[in-house]
């Protein structure tokens, strides 16, 4: 085996990685000059977000798909039709971005995580179980880096303990449980299309449902509340403004026809990852279930400790070394520990709101090991760039890189 880059050797791959700077063509102009021709950037007065929102409830095949201005918007959006009330609790998933749980803060509930199984980033039935209380109102499980969650024990017990489940998919476009897309399982799914997505408008959202009920709710809550058409203005329930505008949505319809293509492309070259790590010793793929797909977002692999006698920070640098767009551990440490300082106590000032309202059901504290599993899963994570630009070449890369690191202790 040669000798690391690290160490000096010469690098596996010696060329850039392809960027996603290909993503948007003639097809997204033609979308684009559209909206400009008709005069209005604003979405009530055009075509194009309400077509975007049919062709996503389309292709998801699911009653009524809202469109908003991000996934974090679509998070809050969600838990804003489910009326939740200050002091209420949100069952969260701890490894997952900010978007996903300062909605839960706005609302003036208090977010709780829930632990994964072992090597695993998405929350499990257990976690959740574990959390449960008479103050839970939703729990909202996010499916990390284009992985599914398993889905069906965690819908169990929702149904059983009657809080809904929020689908989180801002990771996950086109991902499957068992044969089925996330997303359309939960009582609500909400997609992020923020540029890093596998659907790419710079910023945007949509929340999904087959809940007549909740889905009018949303259209309000996305809409400042106000139910457009009568003369005498109405706000009956609270909502922002979370308007996607026209030329977001142009684009949005442009590339949501060529997402189902582009996720192919990485499901090929992500299984061919996993295929191409079987083996290795130490090294463990993210290899989908039967049935499940996995849309890698990012690529996620988990390594022991002392593989190729090296920690799993040592060994994401090594792979960098080797030309691989590697890092580790995606955000470092749990929700309840990097971000506890903004979401604890300090997000209304000194108040302590809502963690310290007369309300809240009991005193929650965020503490070391409170996810055991999500903490050690993040230690060992090894975080590889995916995009739908890759080929076999990159995938080889990948494999060859990963298996130099791995045997060269
Ligand atoms: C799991 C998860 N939820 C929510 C969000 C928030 O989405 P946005 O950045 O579009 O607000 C993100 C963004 O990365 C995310 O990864």
């Amino acid at each position: 085996m040669s000798e690391l880059a690290i160490h000096g050797g010469r690098p596996l791959r010696e060329t850039p990685f392809p960027g996603r700077g290909g993503l948007y063509g003639e097809d997204d102009l033609a979308e684009l000059r559209q909206v400009i021709d008709q005069g209005s950037l604003f979405r009530f007065d055009g075509r194009k977000v309400r077509e975007f929102e049919e062709e996503f409830a389309r292709l998801y095949g699911v009653k009524h798909a809202i469109a908003c201005t991000s996934g974090t918007a679509a998070i809050h959006v969600a838990l804003m039709a489910l009326e939740l009330e200050p002091g209420d609790e949100v069952i969260v998933a701890p490894v997952t971005d900010a978007g996903g749980l300062i909605p839960v803060v706005a609302q003036n509930a208090i977010p709780l995580p829930a632990d994964t199984a072992p090597r695993r980033l998405c929350m499990d039935a257990e976690g959740v179980a574990a959390r449960l209380s008479d103050r839970t109102r939703a729990i909202v499980p996010v499916h990390v880096a284009g992985v599914p969650a398993d889905l069906e024990p965690l819908l169990r017990l929702a149904s059983a303990s009657g809080v809904p489940l929020i689908e989180d998919c801002a990771q996950a476009h086109r991902a499957m449980y068992r044969g089925r897309y996330v997303g359309t399982m939960g009582r609500i799914g909400c997609f992020s299309l923020q540029q890093s997505k596998q659907l790419a408008t710079g910023e945007g959202g949509v929340c999904v449902t087959d809940d007549d009920d909740l889905g009018e709710r949303m259209r309000l809550c996305m809409d400042k509340g106000w139910v457009r058409g009568p003369a005498l203005r109405a706000y009956p329930v609270m909502g922002l403004n979370y308007r996607m505008n026209e030329l977001t949505a142009a684009v949005a319809l442009a590339q949501l026809r060529k997402l189902d293509d582009r996720v192919a492309a990485r499901v090929r070259i992500g299984d061919a990852i996993g295929r191409g790590l079987e083996g290795i010793p130490g090294v463990h793929a993210p290899v989908p279930a039967q049935g499940d797909r996995n849309t890698y977002w990012f690529y996620g692999l988990y390594v022991d400790d002392g593989v190729g006698g090296l920690s799993p920070v040592e060994f994401a640098s090594a792979l960098a070394a080797e030309g691989i767009p590697a890092s580790h551990g995606y955000v470092g440490r749990p929700m309840h520990l990097l971000y506890s300082p903004v979401l604890e106590r300090r997000a209304y000032g000194p108040t302590g709101c809502p963690w310290t309202c007369p309300h809240a059901g009991r005193n929650v504290q965020y503490t070391p090991g409170d996810c055991p599993n999500a903490e050690d899963a993040l230690q060992h994570l090894i975080m590889i760039g995916m995009n739908e630009f890759y080929t076999e070449r990159e995938a080889d890369d990948i494999v060859g890189a990963v298996r130099k690191v791995a045997c060269s202790g």
